[in-house]
């Protein structure tokens, strides 16, 4: 049988990546698929820059239009990131009856229910493994291998960058620019890096994992989003001291009335496998019903890691090509019409565990104030661990680890603690996992 024939929109990181894997594995692949894979054209913003994978007989261009409209290209490989011109191109390349493939959770998160909807009504494939969790098929194991159960809770690290910059400033000590500028380097971060240490990229990908997991639409203005620019060395110091990593996680719960959709720097108990993820590896812990806990673990950025994803997407729509719509995997692992309409819940109705930092004035009473302020908002204490008070300047650091409690109290319990008048410093607080059922 003829080989496929493919058309990229960007060739850089992953661009590169895919001609590379599809290049080296292209037997292998033929083998899986039951037809050759090969890329015929690519785009490109600059024409001159150099590239780091060998363009055999590949037709490069500045005009993304000409890939998409090419008549002798079958699918369309979206990897040039952000929305826009992305989104225009996708919805063209699904009018024009192309599958479509893509590594950009930006794209799906913020435009994925339109573009799936056109997917559906022209009988397309739109393919997105690479868009969570880099080389993790953490999107076919939800959609499909866990297809059997209720999905209670996934909790992820699922920005490779944030990853690297935690594990390297934890065990080198290293400065949090510094390590930013080696994952630019090393090609894991976004175009705008403010996207992986903001927890942008991390909320766009659980996105998708929620409305995967639960059949909900994506709903990405819904999420609860903070990045990892606030964490000190101090906080990862105490943290570890009562046996906690900190870890940016992105969680998404199914909850008394509602879903849980977060994202944020949270203590996880340091024997959990997940706690020992470190650099830029990736892992999505799943809760289903009758498997139990899954984890899933893997490379979560980098060329061909993420690439490995992209061509996986590739093979499944070959193998697919021939056959009728209706019985394809839907795009979001629910039937289209079957979605719930349940709410995302507020953050203030979100139940966790916090840890709490403050600095007070070393005398007497000051603890009993701080406990009779959480105990009237209903926050238990679960440990209280006091450092040696500053001689210079009078002041103890007091960590606090609170039970499971309401977002919302402690939001008003903090507001208190901010009027006592020997706290001074404001207090940090970072909410708490035990991630165990
Ligand atoms: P990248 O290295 O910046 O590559 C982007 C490519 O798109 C470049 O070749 C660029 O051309 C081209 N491009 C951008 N805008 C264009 C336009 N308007 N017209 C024509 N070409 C255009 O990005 P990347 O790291 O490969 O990421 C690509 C996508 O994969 C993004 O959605 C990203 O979020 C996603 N992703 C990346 C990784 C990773 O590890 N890097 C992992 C998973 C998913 P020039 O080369 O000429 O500038
Ligand atoms: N910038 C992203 C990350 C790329 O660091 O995880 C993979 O999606």
């Amino acid at each position: 049988m003829k080989p496929v024939k493919i058309g990229l929109l960007g060739l850089g990181t992953v661009g590169c990546g895919t001609v590379m894997v599809l290049g080296r594995n292209g037997d292998e692949i033929a083998r899986r698929a039951g037809r050759g894979i090969v890329v015929v054209a690519a785009a490109v913003r600059d024409l001159d820059r150099e590239r780091d994978c060998a363009l055999n007989g590949v037709r490069l261009t500045d005009e993304p239009d000409s890939v998409v409209d090419d008549p002798e290209v079958e699918v369309v490989v979206e990897l040039m990131g952000g929305a826009e011109p992305a989104r225009t191109l996708v919805l063209r390349a699904i009018a024009a009856g192309k599958h479509v493939v893509t590594a950009n959770k930006a794209l799906i998160a913020l435009h994925g229910n339109e573009i799936f909807a056109r997917a559906h009504e022209r009988g397309v494939m739109v393919a997105f493994e690479a868009a969570v969790a880099g080389g993790i098929p953490i999107i076919k194991a939800l959609r499909e291998g866990l297809a059997g159960n209720r999905i209670d809770w996934v909790a992820g690290i699922i920005n490779g960058t944030g990853n690297f910059i935690l594990t390297e400033m934890r065990d080198h000590g290293r400065d949090f620019g510094d390590v930013l500028a080696e994952a630019q380097r090393l090609g894991y971060a976004e175009a705008d890096p403010t996207f992986d240490v903001e927890g942008i990229d991390a909320a766009h990908k659980l996105c998708i994992l929620a409305a995967i997991a639960f059949g909900i639409p994506l709903q990405f203005e819904r999420i609860h989003t903070e990045g990892i620019t606030g964490i000190t060395r101090e906080d990862v110091t105490y943290a570890a001291e009562l046996g906690y990593s900190i870890k940016h996680l992105g969680i998404a719960r199914r909850a008394a009335g509602g879903f849980e959709l977060r994202v944020h720097p949270t203590l996880i108990p340091e024997r959990r496998l997940i706690a020992n993820v470190n650099g830029v590896m990736n892992a999505v812990l799943v809760q289903a019903d009758a498997v139990g806990p899954t984890l899933y673990y893997g490379a979560g950025a980098g060329a061909e890691a993420t690439a490995s994803a992209v061509v996986a997407d590739l093979v499944d729509v070959v193998r697919v090509l021939t056959a009728d719509p209706e019985n394809r995997v839907p795009h979001l692992a629910f039937q289209p019409g079957a979605l719930s309409d349940l709410p995302v819940l507020p953050m203030a109705e979100v139940r966790t565990s916090f840890y709490l930092r403050l600095r007070a004035r070393d005398r007497p009473g000051v603890l009993a104030d701080i406990t009779r302020v959480l105990g009237a908002h209903c926050i238990s204490i679960e440990a209280i661990l006091q450092r040696e008070p500053d001689p210079d300047r009078g002041e103890a650091t007091i960590i606090i680890l609170t039970h499971q409690v309401r977002e919302g109290d402690v939001d008003e319990a903090i507001s208190e603690l901010g009027g006592l008048p020997h706290l001074t410093s404001p207090v940090t607080r970072i909410r708490m996992e035990p991630l165990s059922r």
